[in-house]
């Protein structure tokens, strides 16, 4: 979400006759986006700040900006506290971005954090950084109206707001003449978008699926409770949706999804899995996972355990629970898991993982599957990388092949993070999104 932001950024900032550049020492105006969620994340900035001191050491008259959740999370504080920001701006204010610079050239703080019930970048064409021009992300929404209790992004990133539909699918049909091969959907709960003449979710992904059946389409995040049949059925009609749903589980106990605020239950989320082996064979399922939220007890830990057996995920991004100022869980609950019963858990947690994503990319020896070319193995120059219908890396020999070709590899061994395999034939015409065999 912040990358696709900064392209936003990007875009505005060139229209007012900025260009970016790959060395910080030539810059004389640095933005850093930032993100709340976890402490971790906030401290990782403020390192970043420090480093950038140094470069206004040796060019005074150079602008720093801290835009994005921090920012909003922080407002003035933070130019208190990092007395060598001269910018604040929150995620709905990017457009007052060369208002703020004038502000802070005349040498004064120039700061806005106001949030928007309706902006939505929609009319903002992303200055496509730093990527390998096969695929690109497409914003749909913005905010979440969920308030998991754990969750600072609510109070960050403001009231859910879903993007003109039009404005997606010119977007992606854009990208697709320009040659880029895949685009990903992305909201902080997709499934909640809605657009004003009725269109939902399932209709948007269809529109964006008939932009051309070469133009792989992929979607993040959903959140369990919305992910409906009617969305399913549409992935299963369109081979070039992708076969990978990334669907959040947090725990696997009642009683930690309860205080989570998550809204459904483990047979809930179960049963959402069913619907998914059952109407999308061999699609992967990833999720996210927190150890140690408050009052967690041994139980609900194996419980979570528990669950990512029964699920088998093919990845999973695992994190430490972080208590973060003014959600409702630092308000109602104590964070009460010792750091160490917390890291244990956590490390749990990644070694089963572990085995779960060599076991699922094991079984994947063997099958052939439809392969995006996106660059030249970093490893190698000989070989290419991308990935297959379900998000897994695949790495392969370059022959000719070049970024955005879609190609037929058999896979033929495995490390726990990437497939390896030997190109069958090369495939123009059409999506083969399972494996053939
Ligand atoms: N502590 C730890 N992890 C968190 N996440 C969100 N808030 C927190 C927090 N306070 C995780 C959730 C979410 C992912 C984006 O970040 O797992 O799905
Ligand atoms: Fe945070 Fe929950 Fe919204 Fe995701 S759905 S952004 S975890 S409040």
């Amino acid at each position: 979400m912040n990358f696709s932001d900064s392209q936003i950024v990007g875009s505005i900032m060139t229209d007012h006759d900025f260009e970016t550049t790959d060395n910080l020492a030539d810059a004389d105006l640095i933005f850093v986006n930032t993100c709340s969620i976890r402490d971790n994340a906030e401290k990782r900035v403020r390192a970043r700040l420090q480093e950038f001191k140094r470069y206004k050491k040796q060019k005074p008259g150079l602008i720093i900006g801290v835009l994005g959740c921090m920012a909003e999370r922080l407002k003035e504080q933070l130019i208190e506290e990092e007395k060598m920001v001269d910018v604040i701006v929150g995620p709905d204010a990017y457009r007052d971005l060369p208002r703020l610079l004038s502000v802070a050239e005349s040498g004064q703080k120039a700061i806005n954090v106001i949030l928007s019930a309706d902006e939505t970048y929609a009319d903002i064409n992303p200055v496509r950084l730093d990527n390998n021009g096969v695929s690109a992300f497409i914003s749909i929404m913005r905010g979440c109206e969920n308030f998991c209790s754990y969750c600072v992004v609510p109070y960050t990133r403001g009231r859910e707001r879903s993007r003109d539909p039009q404005t997606i699918v010119r977007e992606a049909e854009e990208l697709f003449s320009e040659g880029y091969r895949e685009v990903t959907l992305l909201g902080q709960n997709v499934n909640s978008y809605k657009w004003d003449d009725g269109t939902g979710f399932a209709q948007l992904l269809e529109r964006v699926a008939k932009v051309n059946p070469l133009l792989r389409v992929r979607f993040a995040t959903s959140h369990p409770k919305d992910l409906t049949d009617e969305l399913l059925h549409t992935m299963a009609a369109y081979p070039n949706i992708c076969r990978s749903i990334h669907l959040p589980v947090q725990s696997g106990s009642d009683r930690m999804l309860k205080l989570m605020n998550r809204k459904y239950t483990r047979e809930w989320y179960r049963q959402r899995i069913e619907a998914i082996r059952q109407i999308l064979p061999g699609c992967a399922i990833s999720t996210d996972i927190i150890a140690g939220f408050c009052t967690e007890t041994e139980e609900d830990h194996q419980d979570t355990l528990e669950m990512m057996r029964w699920a088998g995920y093919d990845y999973a991004f695992m994190f430490k629970y972080s208590e973060r100022p003014d959600t409702l869980a630092h308000k109602r609950y104590k964070d009460d898991v010792p750091d160490e019963v917390k890291s244990r858990r956590l490390q749990e947690i990644i070694e089963l993982q572990q085995e779960l994503s060599f076991r699922s990319n094991h079984a994947d020896i063997g099958k052939t599957f439809e392969v995006l070319a996106e660059s030249v193995s970093k490893k190698s120059g000989s070989e290419l990388s991308g990935r297959n219908s379900q998000n897994k890396v695949v790495v392969f020999a370059r022959e000719n092949f070049k970024p955005g070709d879609y190609v037929q590899v058999r896979i033929t061994s495995c490390t726990p993070a990437t497939l390896r395999g030997k190109v069958v034939k090369e495939l123009h015409n059409g999506h083969n999104p399972g494996a053939l065999k």
